[in-house]
């Protein structure tokens, strides 16, 4: 029997997934409402995929919820997947919550228990805790297994991962992961062993390395303005070079969501705690190239209207951090869009799945569930979620609808010459004409 302590993102795709693999889980989390929504079968955020398989698990008898840690008790394995979000006063991650999370579990681990840490922590954080319980639990062990799921491909990323990462103490640790990964080992997931320190870094490793190649063609995208170039020509040409790649390199208003932002400012501030603040410093550019991109679709929005924007309605096209999720946690659109307001916009902000988490974080804004409504006499239009129906708008419909004719497509997703032809005027990040 498996338990998932942490029922969010990370935690419910686990636990679910888990269950169809054919295991027996318990999940717990302390916030008793998203127990009963689980309990009930309902995601409490929007995951392709996820909902059925939810679903079809609390149906099959194996996977149940519950707000009480003692529940943990009959089970062998503990997956600890909690947040570890940015504290509030500076880079650092708060490791509250996992810390919390093996103390409430610790009285209830049985003889030969693992608990597993897949929480993105700074370096260090597991060996601590393994020594921690090596007080509290001595009959218990701990590895670290980070996850590497991406939004919209949660499932797909847990059950068919393109690595297994362990780090772990001991072989019999290493015996146990592999007893429950034996299905997807059997597909010929790359496995990897590392020690606890090792395994922690490969996360934060992969987070910043995915941040530099999205920060890396951003700037080039700066670049092509200033020199009259095209940064989407540019992608495409450096991307058929294997040693490149193309993926990650689609310019526009940089990245956001619930990991790389927090991850890469962690690494920072956990290397600086180490003496390694100088191997880390090029992460403050990454960091720094991403916030100026959304700094320059507001510089275009005041070029094309005015200084004083307090006359104009922007219609903003998507407000979370990307398609295909409902999560707005440092989304550059919303941002984009608030700091619109703030300056006396009129925004109108549009998303597919987006709007009642945006809503939260930003109840002064406007919202509106419809396109066109949202668009409705607007004096420019932002594209800054590339969901999949923004690039079906016909923009000969949506021309008569607008007081201009103006959009800046800050995903680079849109078809830019079926715009223009429409006769409005396109800008993009990184194109010039
Ligand atoms: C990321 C990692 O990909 C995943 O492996 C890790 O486990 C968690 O963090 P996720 O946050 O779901 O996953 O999003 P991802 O698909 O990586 O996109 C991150 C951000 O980068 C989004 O805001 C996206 O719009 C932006 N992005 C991505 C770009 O701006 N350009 C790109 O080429 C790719």
């Amino acid at each position: 029997m498996l338990s998932v302590v942490g029922c969010g993102y990370l935690g419910t795709t686990h636990a679910a997934c888990m269950s169809s693999l054919g295991f027996t889980v318990i999940g717990v989390d302390t916030d008793a409402d998203k127990v009963a929504m689980l309990s009930r079968g309902e995601l409490p955020f929007y995951e392709p995929g996820l909902d059925t398989l939810l679903a079809q698990e609390m149906k099959s008898g194996r996977l149940s919820f519950t707000t009480d840690f003692s529940a943990v008790q009959s089970a062998d394995i503990h997956f600890v997947c909690v947040g570890t979000p940015q504290i509030k006063d500076g880079l650092a991650a708060d490791l509250t919550y996992v810390r919390s999370a093996v103390r409430a579990i610790s009285p209830y681990l049985k003889e030969g228990a693992l608990v597993v840490g897949k929480s993105t922590v700074p370096v260090g954080t597991a060996q601590s805790l393994h020594e921690e319980l090596a007080i509290s639990a001595p009959q218990a062990d701990l590895a670290w297994n980070p996850e590497f799921l991406r939004e919209g491909f949660a499932v797909e990323d847990t059950l068919t991962p393109n690595r297994l990462v362990v780090g772990v103490t001991n072989d019999r640790a290493e015996e146990i992961l592999k007893t429950v990964y034996a299905g997807i080992i059997a597909l010929g997931t790359p496995w990897i062993r590392a020690d606890l320190a090792t395994a922690e870094l490969v996360k934060v490793a992969a987070n910043s390395f995915l941040a530099t190649k999205i920060s890396f063609i951003n700037a080039m995208a700066e670049v092509c303005e200033a020199a009259g170039g095209d940064v989407t020509i540019l992608a495409k040409a450096i991307g058929y070079d294997p040693r490149i790649g193309s993926r990650f390199l689609q310019a526009g208003i940089g990245f956001g969501g619930g990991c790389l932002p927090k991850d890469i400012r962690a690494f920072m501030a956990r290397a600086e705690e180490l003496g390694a603040k100088q191997a880390l410093e090029f992460l403050r550019e990454i960091d720094a190239i991403n916030l100026r991109a959304r700094q320059r679709v507001i510089d275009v929005v005041r070029s094309e209207l005015s200084e004083d924007l307090t006359q104009y309605k922007v219609a903003v096209l998507g407000a979370t951090f990307k398609p295909d999720s409902d999560d707005v946690r440092d989304s550059p659109a919303l941002d984009i869009a608030a700091q619109l307001h703030a300056a006396g916009a009129h925004v109108v902000v549009h998303d597919p799945k987006g709007i009642e988490p945006a809503r939260k974080r930003f109840p002064n804004l406007n919202f509106s569930q419809s396109v066109t409504e949202c668009i409705k006499a607007a004096d420019l239009i932002l594209h800054l979620t590339e969901w999949k129906e923004y690039q079906a708008l016909d923009p000969a419909v949506l021309g008569p609808l607008v007081k201009n004719k103006i959009i800046i497509d800050g995903r680079n997703a849109l078809d830019r010459e079926l715009w223009r032809n429409a006769g409005w005027k396109f800008h993009a990040l990184g194109r010039t004409d």
